[in-house]
């Protein structure tokens, strides 16, 4: 069930503090589905991708960009065209039409993944439609989910993946790469035609995805080297034999996972690691986070083996926001079908054979959405005022200036601090109101420092430091604050 209030407050926070606008375009009454980040919320999402964009190139991966919209021979190839459909159901009595399985998820308890259409149907009768309160209809229909288009009279689609784009590159990348493993990445939009989405950025029509392709010989995948430095690590791995039997969500070393066979193979294992580690990376608690493994029934058709990283909301509650997919060797022998052509790699003593392909895939629009979710805080007792208590290493603004008044020659120098710092930070300056209130408005943004240019200011060349946590204040001299601001050494200060 979702946190309806909570939600509400959440939705209004992001609209006036510049974080996210919609349903887009608000002049025009808007489209379910569809977003645009305001100054703060761009800012959020790019410190996002550049954190996953981090991870990737600190672990070898290169990155390409590649068209979004492709003729629909491609999507044929890959399966979408016949297979990438959502079950709905529709209202007997206004006929709209609802995504059966986050229908149940969102007006009971229960997780609808992998439902049977016969399951489906029970749960949907005990559920009134959310627009006029009728009954369903006992059917379950197929919804396409690719976003339809033309190019030159021809079909194609907008790509509802990165992934298979990255694939049809692979005899280019295998010649520049020259051997394989090598690993490719895409940060870039897709786009599906959700037929009812409720779920503010966690489903969009068009979104952004961060997707890694990990292409491998299958000889090798359990003879990866980079596993034996992480299988140590416990990580909160919630296997189908847990759901199964209905067990408790515990820690499990990666070798414990591979000993017993919930995951197959070392170079997998190590992909579900990356993927834990990034969001570890961007503050997210570790008792908000399981990894959880696709049932038999809800993998997706390309997909040996899939696991989600899920993310405990406190408006939605458990929620994908990666997916880590073992895709063997289904998408180049489909395209390898399809195009006539030999997808191939060659070992060292000559023999051929099809790679495999081990995706992580981020969208990065669901984590920013998530740090936003939460790192909200409301403070009633400080004037009802607000605060984004983000990690500071992903604070959208990195420091707030101000001078103590408007008066003076103050502003100047706070001026002159301002473009001193930004440069190389993100910098917000405010000179209105009391400094209690540019302090609060300066939390509300997630700025981890507060700079206050104050009369000793003009004598010491100095200024005023307040961290956001802790609320305390430390006097910098001027000629030491970036270095302090860069190196990170202000945090030792407080
Ligand atoms: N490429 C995997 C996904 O879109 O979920």
């Amino acid at each position: 069930m979702n946190n309806e209030n909570f939600l509400k407050e959440l939705h209004a926070f992001m609209q006036s503090k510049g974080f996210v606008y919609g349903p887009f375009p608000e002049l025009y009454g808007g489209v379910a589905g569809f977003y645009a980040y305001g100054p703060l919320g761009k800012l959020l999402k790019n410190k996002v991708e550049n954190s996953v964009r981090n991870l990737f190139f600190s672990n070898g991966f290169r990155e390409l960009e590649c068209p979004t919209v492709l003729p629909d021979i491609v999507w044929d190839a890959s399966g979408h065209l016949h297979t990438f459909k959502d079950k709905i159901v529709e209202c007997s009595k206004c006929k709209a039409v609802f995504r059966a399985d986050k229908l149940i998820e969102e007006f009971t308890n229960k997780e609808a993944a992998g439902l049977k259409d016969n399951e489906l149907l029970k749960e949907i009768k005990k559920i009134k439609c959310p627009n006029c309160k009728g009954n369903f209809k006992e059917e379950i229909k197929r919804y396409s989910l690719m976003m339809k288009t033309e190019v030159a009279g021809k079909p194609f689609s907008l790509r509802p993946e990165t992934a298979t784009v990255t694939y049809l590159s692979f005899k280019r990348l295998n010649e520049y790469f020259r051997k394989l493993p090598f690993a490719v990445f895409q940060i870039g939009k897709a786009y599906r035609n959700e037929i009812s989405p409720r779920q503010h950025l966690l489903r969009c029509r068009e979104f952004t995805q961060a997707e890694a392709q990990l292409f491998i010989d299958p000889k090798e995948k359990n003879n990866w080297e980079k596993y034996e430095l992480v299988k140590k690590e416990k990580l909160p791995l919630y296997t189908s034999h847990h759901q199964e039997k209905n067990l408790k969500l515990e820690n499990i070393s990666l070798e414990e996972a591979i000993k017993h066979k919930h995951i197959k193979t070392k170079a997998y294992a190590w992909c579900l690691f990356l993927a834990y580690k990034q969001f570890l990376s961007m503050g997210i608690p570790k008792d908000r986070i399981r990894i959880r493994q696709h049932l038999d029934d809800e993998r997706a058709f390309y997909a040996d083996d899939a696991w989600d990283i899920e993310i405990n909301l406190n408006s939605f509650g458990w929620t994908e926001t990666c997916g880590v997919h073992d895709r063997i060797d289904y998408d180049l022998k489909k395209h390898s079908e399809f195009s006539k052509q030999d997808l191939v790699a060659t070992r060292d003593d000559g023999s051929k054979f099809i790679p495999h392909i081990l995706e992580i895939a981020f969208g990065t629009d669901r984590p920013t959405f998530t740090l936003m979710d939460l790192f909200y805080e409301k403070k009633e007792e400080k004037e009802g005022k607000s605060m984004f208590k983000i990690p500071y290493n992903m604070a959208p603004i990195d420091v707030a200036v101000f001078p103590l008044m408007k008066k003076d020659k103050l502003p100047e120098f706070a001026k002159k601090v301002k473009e001193l710092l930004e440069k190389e930070f993100v910098v917000d300056y405010d000179e209105n109101g009391s400094i209690g209130k540019r302090y609060l408005r300066a939390a509300e943004s997630g700025a981890p420092y507060c700079i206050t240019v104050d009369y000793d200011s003009l004598k010491q060349n100095d200024i005023t430091v307040r961290d956001r946590d802790t609320e305390k204040q430390v006097r910098v001299k001027i000629n030491e604050l970036k270095d302090k601001l860069q190196t990170g050494k202000l945090t030792e200060l407080f």
